[in-house]
């Protein structure tokens, strides 16, 4: 891969250590992928935060680093609530390692917000047409197919590199000619809430890391395309696709030749039944529009099981009000953290979801069985 002058100068060591590691990684990249050079970024977002998946390998390679990102870039989420930490059962030996990272990242200039819908934080981060370095998967589908934004499935490192270097490798979804569909999904039903996580769960099983483009039947609300990617990259590793009328590149590219059909009763068996212990929303992290219904959902009732709903502390700081309409039901809202990502979710026995990216993770990384239910079934088994 071409590097030029500047870039030169950063491999062999002008810049400091960090930085010579930050551009080996980048150009071992570019290598491996084929990338001409590297391209300007606008943002990344960090995944590689909570300390449950990083430990203190990770730790110690963060606190190692010295300098500063020159793009702005946002984090994952943690392993618990910053803040109510207690209140999640989180002991105080994994509070005190996850709050060094969190510090470690400070040092290095990423806003410490952790969240993976970091799109409904700021508006800096990523526009139509920008080339970015993101790394948490259902905030790269997001990126790639709502927004039109460009970016590869960065690991931590990756996107750590590219935030403190400002580029990252010419490759993959920054090309035009990776992004076109190359399977047409004709889905019969007509959808709604929960059905999304779930339409993304049988199609990311069924292409795998292949670029779909949708006809729907109903007309999905943001959030709802921001759970259909999120489950379809946890279940495949899809990273980009299009709906027909909806996302932006859309009617760029001619309809694929390829074609599955999903019909209404494959949407319908991915929803089993089960006792849960725990009730989970937010994944990916709840917006302000989702915590609206679920408000809604919860008025006038009080919760008989444990019931959480993660969302980003900024979302959840712009709306107390909203915030204490929800908790008068005995609901707790946690932020910085998901039901996934913290170790605290792993002493439930089963896990009731309306995300199909939280019913495929929970058993593989939190040993909790899961279930899928709507929003409103949810909040019905919360109060029974
Ligand atoms: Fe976000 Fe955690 Fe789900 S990081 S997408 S809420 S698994």
């Amino acid at each position: 891969m071409y590097l030029t002058p500047e870039e030169e100068k950063l491999m062999n060591g002008h810049g400091g250590p960090t930085y010579q590691k930050a551009i080996e990684i980048l150009a071992a990249l570019g290598d491996i992928y084929g990338a001409d050079r590297l391209i300007p970024i606008k943002s990344t977002q960090i995944a590689g935060v909570s300390y449950k998946t990083i430990g203190d390998a990770g730790l110690e390679w963060i606190s190692d680093l010295k300098g500063k990102v020159v793009v702005p870039s946002i984090l994952n989420p943690a392993g618990m609530d910053m803040e109510c930490w207690e209140e999640m059962g989180i002991n105080r030996d994994f509070a005190q390692k996850q709050q060094e990272i969190i510090k470690a990242y400070e040092a290095l200039g990423v806003r410490t917000e952790c969240s993976c819908t970091p799109y409904n934080i700021y508006d800096d981060l990523a526009d139509f047409g920008d080339h970015v370095a993101w790394s948490e998967s259902s905030a790269i589908s997001y990126a790639n197919s709502f927004i039109g934004a460009r970016t590869n499935r960065e690991g931590g490192p990756s996107a750590l590199s590219a935030a403190l270097v400002g580029k990252t490798p010419n490759y993959g979804f920054h090309l035009d000619e990776n992004r076109h569909p190359v399977i047409l999904i004709e889905v019969e039903p007509q959808l709604s809430d929960s059905d999304y996580g779930a339409l993304g769960y049988i199609a990311g099983e069924m292409i795998g890391d292949k670029v779909p483009i949708f006809d729907l039947n109903s007309s999905p609300t943001k959030d709802e395309l921001k759970s259909l990617g999120a489950a379809m990259a946890a279940s495949g590793s899809v990273a980009l696709y299009h709906v027909r009328g909806i996302t932006p590149e859309a009617g760029k590219y001619e309809l694929p030749g390829e074609k599955i059909t999903i019909q209404e009763k494959q949407i319908k068996e991915v929803y089993k039944s089960g006792e849960p212990d725990l009730i989970a929303f937010g994944c990916p992290h709840s917006s302000s529009d989702e915590l609206e219904k679920l408000a809604q959902l919860l008025e006038g009732k009080k919760v008989k099981k444990e019931v959480w709903i993660c969302t980003s502390r900024a979302i959840k700081n712009r709306h107390p009000g909203l915030i204490r309409r929800i908790e008068k039901s005995g609901a707790k809202v946690f932020c910085d953290t998901c039901m996934v990502v913290s170790p605290a979710s792993e002493k439930f026995k089963c896990m009731m979801v309306n995300s199909g990216k939280a019913l495929k993770y929970a058993p593989n990384l939190c040993g909790v069985k899961s279930i899928l239910a709507s929003s409103e079934d949810c909040i019905k088994a919360a109060c029974r």
